[in-house]
């Protein structure tokens, strides 16, 4: 991408907590920790005005850790009812989404697809491929992104896993629901 503003990059030992296998992310973090798992190039205005746009490319890198595959940490907006576009440049990979009430929609994307986030729902992507899961992604420039969200819950309701040469939704047996006040403050959350 050209014509950028900024860039970031998340290192595999960045990513503590994210995944279920504790033993497995430890002993990947010890062998090749300072790797980046993955990274955005992104532009976004100088001025932030609920009209304007922020947008860009992830790549995440392929790998594996326990049963799950890489994945970023994800988040929901701060201004939770701002949506989000992913369009798929190469690779493979779900964008796993999920509301406050525990509801999920896991999306698989190759090269060409399309994903609409809707207001109010987490969402991060994993990437189920060999290769990098490259995509660029557009939303409101005064969206915000809570990355606590998750970890709070003690992770996503449901895990993408590997399943041969794909993959499955599984129940995460670690996941804490969140109270219905919880959830409310969630859906007004918004300006
Ligand atoms: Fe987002």
């Amino acid at each position: 991408m050209s014509g950028g503003t900024g860039a970031k990059k998340s290192l595999i030992r960045d990513l503590a907590g994210v995944f279920a296998d504790d033993a497995a992310f430890t002993r990947l973090a010890a062998e090749r920790g300072d790797e980046t798992a993955y990274g955005v190039d992104e532009f976004r205005p100088d001025r932030v005005v609920p009209q304007d746009l922020i947008f860009g490319t992830s790549t995440l890198n392929p790998g594996k850790i326990g049963e799950e595959f890489f994945m970023t940490r994800g988040h929901i907006h701060v201004n939770t009812d701002r949506p989000e576009i992913y369009f798929c440049q190469s690779g493979r990979g779900v964008l796993h989404m999920e509301l406050p009430n525990g509801e999920t929609r896991p999306a698989e994307m190759s090269p060409g697809t399309v994903v609409y986030v809707p207001p109010f729902w987490i969402h991060r992507s994993v990437n189920i491929g060999e290769e990098p899961l490259v995509t660029f992604f557009c939303y409101p420039a005064d969206a915000g992104q809570d990355y606590d969200i998750i970890a709070r819950a003690g992770g996503m309701r449901t895990l993408i896993v590997a399943d041969g040469a794909g993959w499955r939704e599984v129940d995460n047996p670690r996941y804490r629901p969140r109270s219905d006040a919880e959830q409310g403050r969630y859906l007004e959350a918004a300006r």
